[in-house]
């Protein structure tokens, strides 16, 4: 990872505004519906994104439900005919309040990819410890990443992405693999719930918390993605040069994700200030200054008693 890192930084990377097989770079001003069509079947080898919520936020006005939903059907069309066919989508979702009201867009969107012959490998809770209190139901603290693939061949490369296991060291006690270590040296699975659970230091560790004020990832755009949690699905979900499209791309977080790694990366957005933020970010990224949190980076430090280390 971290030579990874060193040659990427020092590498400037062009952003072009329409797509290019050459390109590395690319975020396409205007409507993603637009700029899908034009797009080349098969093209996307991990399609990773946080369409909107429909929660009235500044970049999107509030529709009645079901006019929502149905404004993102010709988007999800196009999303599967540029999905190759060994690729895979993360659609990253909460839930969507109306009068009081609870839809789990998660729920509502499985159906949509399934009609589409889509397979669900992962529903992955991403658990966060803060947010708004509710008085009429329990607080929400959690969102949900699908994670699709088009057919049943697909890549997924654990070992990128693995955590430190509890006990490293741990061996087999008996039998024909006595004395071997009995986990992986690598590391173990991070699991399908990632979280920032500070009860619990063994998985609050390696977890992903989310972009708010004292991020150093946070810009203006109220609701990005943390690089790292992009990063996680790039690593296990591409290879090097593939590329990584994100739909609703705000200030650039899932193309950061890609071009960190070096992949390549498509974004679409609407608002011309979160576009540009993001090209102004990926400068930074080619310049070595861009603030963002290493990918299993601890969130917290165990203490000698949590680790019972007395
Ligand atoms: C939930 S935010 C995604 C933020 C992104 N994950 C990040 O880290 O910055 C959704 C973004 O989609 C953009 N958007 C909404 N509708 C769009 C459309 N039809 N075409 C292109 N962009 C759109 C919004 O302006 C907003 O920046």
């Amino acid at each position: 990872m971290a030579s990874d890192e060193l040659q990427v930084r020092t590498e400037t990377v062009e952003v072009c505004d329409c797509f290019a097989p050459s390109a590395r770079a690319v975020i396409v001003p205007g409507d993603c519906l637009e700029t899908l069509r034009t797009l080349p079947a098969g093209c996307a080898k991990l399609v990773i994104t946080s369409p909107p919520y429909n929660l009235g936020k500044q970049y999107e006005s509030s529709l009645e439900f079901s006019d929502y939903f149905s404004a993102l059907q010709p988007v999800i069309e196009e999303l599967v005919r540029v999905v190759a066919p060994d690729g895979s989508v993360c659609w990253q979702v909460g839930n969507y309040v109306e009068n009081g009201e609870l839809f789990p867009l998660d729920i509502f969107y499985y159906q949509t990819f399934k009609q589409f012959h889509f397979k669900l490998r992962n529903r992955i809770i991403w658990y966060f410890g803060h947010g708004l209190h509710n008085s009429k139901r329990f607080s929400g603290r959690y969102e949900t990443m699908l994670w699709f693939t088009k057919s049943d061949t697909y890549t997924f490369n654990l070992d990128p992405v693995r955590v430190p296991s509890k006990y490293p060291g741990k061996k087999h006690f008996k039998g024909k693999k006595h004395g071997q270590l009995s986990g992986n040296p690598l590391g173990k699975n991070p699991s399908d719930i990632w979280s920032i659970m500070v009860q619990d230091w063994e998985t609050a560790l390696w977890n992903i918390p989310n972009v708010k004020s004292a991020h150093p990832e946070k810009t203006i755009h109220p609701c990005q993605f943390p690089i790292e949690l992009v990063e996680r699905c790039v690593l296990a979900l591409t290879n090097e040069n593939d590329w990584v499209l994100d739909p609703f791309s705000g200030v650039g977080s899932a193309l950061l994700a890609a071009l960190k790694n070096n992949r390549r990366a498509i974004g679409c957005e609407k608002e011309t200030c979160y576009l540009e933020i993001a090209k102004q970010r990926i400068a930074d990224l080619g310049a070595g200054t861009l603030g963002y949190r290493p990918l299993g980076k601890p969130v917290l430090e165990p203490t000698r008693q949590a680790m019972n280390l007395f």
